[in-house]
């Protein structure tokens, strides 16, 4: 049957599950722009969340929901239908294609002179990763009323929005990319019928939507490179007329491209920031970091795109130029493990801790460890980090948006000064008061880290609150509703 008006679909869900060895089953909630935007819809509004099973836990669940698909054990309040994707399928589709062909991609993470290699295994992911595609836009298929929203997330699912017109040419449909968008040069290293495929797909929906300017214009323009399409740009038509790609026209239908730059969601974090947990940890991160010194603050997952390896050359490039600096500042980075099935991310994880190693083993004294570093997921300690740092390094190689950005001058108690590389997309919206450096200039990163810590009181609290207006712009929430109401 036929129940949701609106519809989400993504990879990764709004709760996980793990399997106890007495068969029980114990959820544990996502966090994130998507489960606190769907929030502003309510439970009235019957949405209904398609999202992947991820490991055994969520299969059992999946398998335990029965026939109506949905609500597999405790969801938090969210309706939630996860998709048993047969194991190997969802492999080869998720670590496969999605996170190391796509994500590469549009991150550019590529070591061209022998990477990528397009062969066989790359041919039966790629099957794979449109039958994980079609999984999604079956149930979708099956789970709207008619004319519905769909609201479709993501590099794992830019095949689902033409796959489900086929189904259903009803429903009103949006892709939304959390990632930069590839410019044209770089995206066309793929096999040039993935390179259109993944285009062809996102273009069978009504609308694409991106985090910024840049990676909608980048999206136009490899359409009009790899497919040849016509790009609408405001001043052709009844925009603003600043020339910025507002749709694609491709075999005569229509996509519009719309640019949504998801912020910071305030009400939360500065309540979850006060919460006993964080001050917990906040007292211990004090006595570790010791009185009279500051701190360089970076959260990140263990992701390559995030570009530690270089945070850190920097810091210690900052210890050799600016010996005064030597037992005064403490680099705290707090790196979650993430997609710890490829090598590349385990080796990457493994060289951060041995640089974080070297670091210490070269300038650090009796009582003074120079870089603190945790590779373990807790929030609530990210929280206590934000709540002190005097300086946050945000210095990705490239990133969609990067919410720490975000999120730390929102939590900050004192003004943190945010150091930021001009490839994150929050640079388009905290630019003015970032102090911007290119992520591949260790040297640079340096000066700016130096600069940052010696920012007077006065500025770093002015700054932060600039940044903090400008990070909260558009919450979560707002950010969804914007979405829904643009289909
Ligand atoms: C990025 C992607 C998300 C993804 C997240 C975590 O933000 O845009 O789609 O969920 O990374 O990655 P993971 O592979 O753990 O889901």
């Amino acid at each position: 049957p036929r129940t949701a008006p609106i519809l989400v679909a993504s990879n990764r869900g709004p709760v996980s599950y793990t399997l106890g060895e007495d068969g029980s089953l114990t959820a544990r909630r996502g966090g994130g722009g998507l489960v606190s935007g769907l929030s502003a819809i309510g439970p009235d509004a019957n949405a209904v969340w398609v999202c992947a099973a991820l490991g055994e836990g969520d299969r059992e669940a999946a398998r335990r929901a029965g026939d109506s698909h949905l609500n597999p054990g405790d969801t938090g309040g969210q309706q939630v239908r996860m998709l048993d994707i047969a194991p190997d399928v969802f492999a080869a589709a998720y670590n496969g294609i999605a996170n190391s062909v796509l994500w590469f991609i549009h991150h550019l993470l590529y070591q061209t002179p022998v990477e990528p290699v397009f062969d066989a295994e790359f041919a039966d992911q790629w099957a794979a990763y449109e039958a994980y595609n079609a999984a999604f836009a079956d149930a979708l298929a099956e789970e709207a009323v008619d004319e519905a929203v769909v609201l479709v997330q993501d590099y794992h699912l830019a095949l689902v929005p033409a796959m489900l017109r086929e189904r259903r040419p009803d429903l009103r449909i949006g892709h939304f990319s959390h990632t930069p968008w590839a410019p044209p040069d770089y995206y066309r290293l793929l096999p040039d019928d993935v390179a259109a495929g993944v285009l062809r797909g996102i273009l069978g929906g009504d609308r694409a939507a991106f985090l910024t300017e840049r990676w909608a214009g980048a999206f136009a323009d490899c359409c009009a490179a790899v497919l040849g399409a016509e790009i609408v740009r405001d001043g052709d038509g009844d925009g603003n007329g600043d020339g910025a790609a507002t749709a694609v026209r491709f075999e005569g239908r229509e996509t519009r491209l719309g640019v949504h730059g998801l912020g910071a969601d305030a009400d939360f974090l500065r309540q979850r920031s006060r919460q006993a947990d964080v001050d917990e940890r906040l007292t211990s991160l004090r006595a570790q970091i010791g009185p009279d010194r500051k701190s360089i603050v970076r959260v990140d997952r263990t992701e390559l795109s995030k570009n530690i390896v270089r945070g850190l050359l920097a810091y210690r490039r900052l210890l050799e130029s600016h010996p005064e600096w030597r037992e005064r500042v403490v680099h705290v980075a707090f790196a979650y493990p993430s997609r710890q099935d490829l090598a590349v991310y385990r080796d990457y994880t493994e060289r951060v801790r041995r640089i974080a190693d070297e670091i210490n083993a070269e300038y650090g004294t009796e009582g003074w460890a120079p870089v603190a570093l945790h590779v373990k997921d807790d929030f609530a300690r990210s929280l206590a980090a934000y709540r002190l740092a005097d300086v946050a390094l945000v210095n990705p190689i490239r990133d969609g948006m990067n919410l720490v950005a975000k999120e730390v001058p929102v939590v900050s108690e004192r003004g943190c000064a945010l150091v930021l590389s001009r490839e994150a997309g929050a640079y388009a919206e905290l630019g003015d008061d970032a102090l911007v450096v290119n992520p591949y200039d260790v040297e640079a990163t340096a000066r700016a880290l130096d600069e940052a810590l010696r920012m007077s009181d006065g500025e770093r609290a002015d700054r932060t609150k600039r940044l903090a207006a400008a990070a909260t712009a558009l919450p979560p929430q707002a950010w969804f509703l914007a979405q829904l109401r643009a289909l």
